[in-house]
């Protein structure tokens, strides 16, 4: 046996995810650059910045100079900087509980005083729990008072400890919830057991645990001719006990679930609670392990 089963007795609660919008308005010097909605998100002077931005250590670039900010998981309130600084971003996110990626980027801003220009721009540095990435960076403003927001320059950056490593899709982050899977389409259970790692987080080491797992029932397929079970998803999350950090949990299934079965708080075990924080949900990019009725 590669991996022990799981001893589990579970809650189940509905699984919160407040997609915030972030509409503050901050206002800075009337910039440098053109007026119109339309230049602003074409000025060089906002593409520049973003397109020459070195990644910082420790995260990995999942965008670059997008004309929309992202809407990710977890909002964790955001930052307004002189300049445009991916550098200085990364810190905060990093010295911030629970920032795992963050997206820099110019906003068009109205100047209300009187001024020889209408508008301005607030570079913003906003920060989530969960990945931000092209599919969730669909934000191209709004129109408030008959002034167009717009954004430009919009850079996203993911923590390396949650970047997936390559095969593996982008994570879907479900906070303090681990997944509970149900059977299959043919009533088969996809859980595949765990590994437990005592050391910083990473899900680079669970995505190596599935592929080697799966590479491992492959060369070791059912006597009985059945095709093997192999890892095509994996749950990562930090385990606590009675409200202390643990270890770091892989959990392998054969199929990728989503955030509605994501329904397990937690569980008891002898005088102990066990909880779970930072949960990241991880599929194989090319194949989900959709389950074919029999
Ligand atoms: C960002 O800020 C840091 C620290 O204040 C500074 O050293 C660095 O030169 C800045 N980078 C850019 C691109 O402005
Ligand atoms: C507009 O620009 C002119 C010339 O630079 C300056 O004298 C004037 O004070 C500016 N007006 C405002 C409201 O900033
Ligand atoms: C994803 O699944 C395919 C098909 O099962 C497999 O060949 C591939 O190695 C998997 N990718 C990773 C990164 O494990
Ligand atoms: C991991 O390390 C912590 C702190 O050193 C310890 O309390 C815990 O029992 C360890 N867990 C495992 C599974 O080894």
């Amino acid at each position: 046996m590669l991996f022990s089963s799981l001893p589990l007795l579970f809650a189940a609660t509905a699984l919160a995810s407040p997609l915030h919008q972030h509409s503050s308005l901050y206002k800075r010097a009337c910039a440098t650059g053109p007026d119109t909605a339309a230049d602003f998100v074409n000025y060089a002077g906002y593409s520049d910045p973003a397109l020459n931005a070195a990644t910082p250590p420790g995260y990995t670039n999942t965008f670059t100079n997008l004309q929309a900010s992202s809407n990710a998981d977890g909002y964790g309130g955001f930052i307004t900087l002189p300049s445009y600084n991916v550098t200085t971003c990364a810190a905060q996110c990093t010295s911030r509980a629970n920032c795992h990626a963050f997206n820099i980027f110019y906003e068009r801003t109205p100047v209300a005083a009187p001024s020889n220009c209408t508008s301005s721009a607030t570079i913003k540095c906003v920060f989530w729990n969960g990945a931000v990435n092209t599919a969730n960076a669909k934000n191209t403003g709004s129109t408030q008072n008959n002034f167009q927001i717009v954004i430009a320059g919009s850079n996203g950056y993911v923590a390396s400890a949650i970047s997936p490593s390559a095969g593996y899709a982008m994570p879907i982050y479900l906070n303090n919830n681990a997944v509970q899977a149900p059977l299959d389409c043919n009533g088969k259970d996809t859980y595949l057991g765990f590994q437990t790692f005592n050391t910083s987080f990473d899900a680079s080491r669970c995505a190596k645990a599935c592929s080697a797992q799966a590479a491992y029932a492959i060369a070791h397929p059912p006597s009985d001719g059945s095709k093997p079970k192999t890892c095509q998803f994996f749950n990562t999350y930090v385990e606590s006990k009675n409200g202390v950090a643990q270890d770091q949990k892989c959990v392998l299934y054969s199929q990728t679930w989503g955030k509605s079965v994501a329904s397990n708080t937690g569980y008891a075990y002898g005088q102990d609670v066990y909880t779970m924080g930072m949960s990241y949900a991880y599929s194989n990019a090319t194949d989900a392990g959709v389950c074919v009725k029999a």
